[in-house]
């Protein structure tokens, strides 16, 4: 059985609706082997994510970065989980490379109601610097949540998980 880590910061019915939807296709019943592991951001340990296979990350926007929710549990359990702090690993667009091989897949999605831009960007620089690799299109979403956002969400959840069921 491979473990989905799904870490999210959802403050309010309208990302809240996002989350659920990317959970539901990370569970979707095509999917064997996979288990998914959902967590709120504060809550997240680095347990969490050392005994997982995958990630699936979410956040709002806010004043152009990713929730301090998410930032928290980055600033927790980056070193654990063998993020790299030295060696210019972490920059600001997310390329730089972190452990080499053995990168475990992860996907983002973005709630925000103007500009998300700098918000994935802030993820990307930090998560650049794990061993983890982007395996899915980052979702934005701006403004409300209908139909095609949550089947979009959906989908994202069941890429990631239908990876690990490989
Ligand atoms: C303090 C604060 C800062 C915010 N900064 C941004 C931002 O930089 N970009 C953006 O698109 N939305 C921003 N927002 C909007 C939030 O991302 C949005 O409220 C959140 O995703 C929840 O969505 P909802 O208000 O539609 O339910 C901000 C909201 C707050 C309260």
């Amino acid at each position: 059985m491979r473990r989905l880590l799904v870490v999210h910061h959802s403050p309010t019915d309208t990302v809240r609706s996002l989350t659920d939807a990317v959970v539901a296709g990370a569970g979707d019943d095509a999917i064997e082997g996979v288990e998914v592991v959902v967590r709120e951001a504060l809550a997240a340990t680095a347990d969490d994510v050392l005994g997982a296979d995958g990630y699936l990350i979410g956040t709002t926007a806010n004043f152009g970065y990713m929730s301090g929710a998410l930032k928290h549990f980055f600033d927790t359990i980056f070193l654990e989980a063998g993020g790299a702090l030295t060696g210019g690993a972490l920059t600001d667009d997310g390329s730089a490379s972190a452990a080499a091989g053995g990168k475990k897949p992860y996907g983002l999605w973005v709630h925000g109601r103007y500009d998300t831009t700098g918000a994935v960007r802030s993820v990307q620089a930090i998560v650049g610097a794990l061993p983890w690799t982007q395996a899915a299109e980052v979702l934005t979403v701006l403004g409300d949540v209908g139909a095609q956002e949550t089947a979009a969400a959906y989908e994202l959840g069941g890429t990631l998980a239908a990876l690990l069921s490989e």
